[in-house]
Formats: structure tokens, sequence, C-alpha cells
């Protein structure tokens, strides 16, 4: 849908929203709003409009918008070291690799800029590790994927998703993928039967599906038939991850540790794009100088602005309040009678609503309600909305958003 359809909000809109849509490519489709401003949980359009972010930027925005910790870092790295590129050392980049292994728990990072960059280092290493330490033969190497996985927009990333709409004429694609049902033991364990098979990469809650979560137990069951077959256990926690789902990681509240662990979005509290690959040496010296890296990746700015990302998480016991506030949330949520919310799900403040309604536009048409209410959120695969702000927001802020979302509701009557 072109955006001039919705040319009609206010002058300084229309401007805004014709410039992108005559000079950019149309590989997104917005909703008619242009922002201006954020701090915390909210953001300001041209006009001054203010509304709850309920998205957060996919989960970028953990620590909210504009966080002064971060911005202070940032302004005062900016004025003194922004990049040096990997061929010399830096004083910036040793201190964030100690700081970032241990918070997690491994013995080396590689760091890199977007996340889809981190999830294909990812497959890269698990292919290393599976010829030079499992021993699998040259050029046979297999990760196994989950369907409806989103793991990013690169050519190796789309050869293995499942939405047909991220692949349709962009092949030939990459070869070494078994796709499996998501959550389903048995079909993973199926799959390990392959000796060939180096790793299981997976979201512990597909966001982008729709807020998918799995059954309690998941990754305990993966992370003992991971170790059965000599299998790396890879999980892409760049949406799930840091305090998003009321843990450090959506993984930690079984107790599980991944082999590999995949890092982005909200490692950055959405200032610059930072990732990050962690593993115990046995996967990561699989790498040699030379075959792999990035200009940007470990950039003083980045490793400065990531410590202090990670910092606030901890300092403002964000994991605590996102399970907190989520209860509350999907609590509200329940209460709310409309015969058109079918489904209500989530893990602390990564949650959805799946929307019941004969009209295929209902989600779209309700989001563009919430709008002119005062709360963004954006639909997912039609007919899912996902509901997502930044840790930090209240339990007054829950209430006041909740009564939003009721209120924005009635317009499907009318539809
Ligand atoms: C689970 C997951 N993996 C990878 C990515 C890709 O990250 P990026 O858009 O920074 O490349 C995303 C983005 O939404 C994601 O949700």
């Amino acid at each position: 849908m072109s955006a001039v359809l919705h040319a009609t909000e206010s002058p300084a809109t229309d401007y805004f929203i014709s410039l992108e849509d005559k000079y950019g490519a149309h590989n997104y489709h917005p909703l008619p709003v242009v922002l201006k401003k954020g701090k915390g949980v909210h953001l300001w359009d041209v006009d001054d409009k203010q509304y709850y972010d309920f998205l957060s930027g996919y989960s970028a925005v953990n620590q909210g918008h504009c966080h002064p910790k971060i911005i202070d870092v940032l302004i005062e790295q900016a004025q003194t070291l922004t990049l040096t590129s990997r061929a010399f050392y830096n004083d910036q980049l040793g201190e964030y690799e100690k700081f970032i292994t241990s918070y997690f728990g491994y013995d080396k990072v590689l760091p890199m800029n977007t996340g889809v960059e981190a999830v294909e280092t990812a497959i890269k290493l698990s292919r290393r590790w599976g010829y030079q330490v499992k021993g699998i033969a040259e050029n046979q190497a297999k990760v196994v994927v989950c369907n409806d996985n989103f793991h990013g927009r690169t050519l190796g990333v789309i050869s293995y998703s499942t939405d047909e709409s991220s692949r349709h004429h962009f092949g030939p694609f990459l070869p070494g993928f078994i796709q499996v049902p998501y959550n389903n033991i048995e079909a993973l364990e199926k799959a390990f039967q392959d000796e060939t098979v180096a790793a299981f990469m997976f979201e512990p809650i597909q966001g982008e599906a729709g807020v998918v979560v799995p059954n309690v137990g998941y990754y305990a069951k993966v992370r003992q038939l991971c170790n059965k077959y000599n299998v790396l256990m890879v999980a892409d926690e760049i949406q799930s991850g840091l305090c998003r789902t009321g843990h450090l990681l959506a993984i930690c509240e079984e107790g599980v540790h991944a082999d590999i662990l995949i890092l982005g979005k909200a490692l950055s509290g959405g200032t610059i794009p930072i990732s990050a690959v962690l593993c115990n040496d046995e996967v990561m010296m699989t790498i040699k100088p030379g075959e792999h890296g990035s200009t940007y990746g470990g950039n003083p700015l980045a490793c400065k602005i990531a410590i202090a990302a990670l910092t606030v998480l901890k300092d403002e016991n964000m994991a605590a309040n996102s399970h907190k506030m989520g209860i509350l949330f999907r609590n509200e949520l329940s209460k709310i009678e409309s015969p058109f919310i079918k489904t209500i799900r989530g893990k602390g403040l990564l949650n959805a609503i799946v929307i019941d309604h004969h009209n295929k536009e209902a989600a779209w048409e309700l989001c563009i309600e919430m709008k002119n209410n005062g709360l963004l959120a954006k639909p997912t695969h039609g007919d899912k909305i996902r509901f997502a702000p930044p840790l930090i927001i209240t339990e007054t802020q829950i209430l006041e958003a909740v009564t939003i979302i009721k209120k924005s509701l009635r317009i499907l009557e009318q539809l």
C-alpha cells in the first residue's frame, strides 16, 4: 500500500511521508505517523502529539528512548574516538570484551553491527566448528532451524526463512539448512539423527511470527538434545534478550546456557547498530585472523555504548520490572471483553494479541485507531499486534495504555 493513501494527517505529516514515498525504497509499510522526539516510554510526532511507544524499535529501545546514561556516554565517546577499524587496537574494545563476556558467562565475543550480521557470524562459526571440531565432511555441515523463524534479511538468512514474501524472486538460496516445526522436540531429535548437523539455531520466543512462546521446558529439552547429539545450541536472543521477557535472556528462565548466544537491538539501547556473538574458545577460536570481520564491528563508540546499555539494564532492575509489568499488562488485557481478541500471549513485556475479525485489515485499522488515541504499535503477519513497550514503563502507564487499547477496539465494531 502506498503511504500517500494516508496523506490526510496534517501538513507536516503529509510532507515527510511524501518525501519518503517519493525518494525512499518502498520496502516498509509504516503507520502514518512522523516522529521527531523520544523520551523514556514516549514519542512525539511532528505536530507535538505524544504517544506511548509499544514497539520500542522492535525491542531495540528496551532501556527507554534517549536514556540519559547511554546518551551521556555516547556524546563523550563521540567527541573522543569513534572508529579505528580493527587494523589497530583501541582502548575501548578489550574493556568491552572483558565486560560482556563476564556479564553473560562466555570465553569470548565477536562484535558486529546489525542483528543479521551476528546471525551470519553464528552460522559461520557453527559450520567451522562442525568441520574442525565435530569432524563433519567438507561442505556437508547443516544447521537446523525452525519454521516461521525470523533471523534477518540477508540472502544467507532468508535462505532458511519459511516466509514466502521474504524469499520471493530472491533465489537461488544457500543450501545446508533443515527446517523443523518450532516447539517440537520429537522433530528436533529426528533432525539430529543426521550426523552432519552442526547446530540448532532458534529464537527462544518467535517475535516476528507474532510472539510465539514455546512450551515450558522447551529450552531445557533443546539443551539436553544438543548435548546428546553433539550439536551446538545457538540462541538468537536479538529480540527476546536483554530483559525483554522478564529475564536477562529468555532461556535464563530455564537456567539454560546456549553454546552460541546472538545479541543485537537493545545492546545499544536504540542508539547505533551494535550486535555480538558470544561463545567459548572451542567454537570461537576456529576463526583465524582475516577470516571474518566488519569495518565497524567493535568500534570504540559501540563498545562504550554497549557497556552503558547493559549496565543500565541491571542497575535499573529492568528484568524484574518487565516481568511484573508484563503480568499486569496481560491481566488487564484479559479483562477487556471484546469478541475481536482471539488470543493474548507473551512473556514479560514481549506480548501480542491475535485479532479475530472478518476484515483482513482489522489489525491495521486497530493500530491506526490506537495511534489516533495515543499509542503506537504495528501489526505483524496480518492479524497479530505486538505490544512491547520500553522496560521502564510504570504501573500507571500500563493501565493508561490498556485504557487506550480498550477504547480503540471499538473501531472494529464499525468495520
Ligand atoms: C530474532 C531476530 N533475529 C535477527 C533479527 C535481525 O536484526 P537486524 O534487523 O538488526 O538485522 C531480528 C530483527 O527483528 C530478530 O528479531
